[in-house]
């Protein structure tokens, strides 16, 4: 019976310890994703934008963001730049990094058809 309860400790002492440890790497990896690894274009969309715009396709989702929709509304890349940075996201203007902007602005802009 006692060897039981001991048993039973274990397990718990043990899935502790790597729910622990889990939390620390998530967080290493968080970290090092904003400081050393390259802004891709699509990776800015997925993170901060689609939560609105929905899917990955900028044609999906709740409040389209459709290419041809873009193009007529912004007559140059740089006007959509100046929207983008000084509105989105929507929830909180302005805040991501002037690389963030300009790589999802490419991306957005890219999709013209
Ligand atoms: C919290 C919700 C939300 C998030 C997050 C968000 N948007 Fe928007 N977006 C909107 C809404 C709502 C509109 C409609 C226009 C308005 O109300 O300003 C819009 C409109 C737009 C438009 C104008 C579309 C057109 O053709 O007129 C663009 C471009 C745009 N968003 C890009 C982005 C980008 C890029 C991101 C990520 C950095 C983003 N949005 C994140 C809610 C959001």
């Amino acid at each position: 019976m006692k060897k039981h309860v001991v048993f039973i400790f274990l397990i718990l002492l043990i899935g502790l310890i790597s729910a622990c440890s889990n939390d620390e790497s998530a967080n290493t990896i968080a970290g090092n994703d904003k400081s050393s690894r390259a802004i891709t274009e699509n990776d800015v969309f997925q993170k901060s934008c689609i939560t609105c715009h929905s899917s990955g396709d900028i044609n999906g989702g709740e409040i389209k963001l459709d290419s041809v929709k873009i193009h007529d509304d912004f007559k140059d890349k740089s006007s959509l730049y100046n929207f983008v940075s000084n509105n989105m996201p929507k929830s909180a203007p302005g805040s991501l990094s002037k690389e963030e902007y300009q790589a999802v602005v490419n991306y957005l802009w890219g999709q013209k058809k």
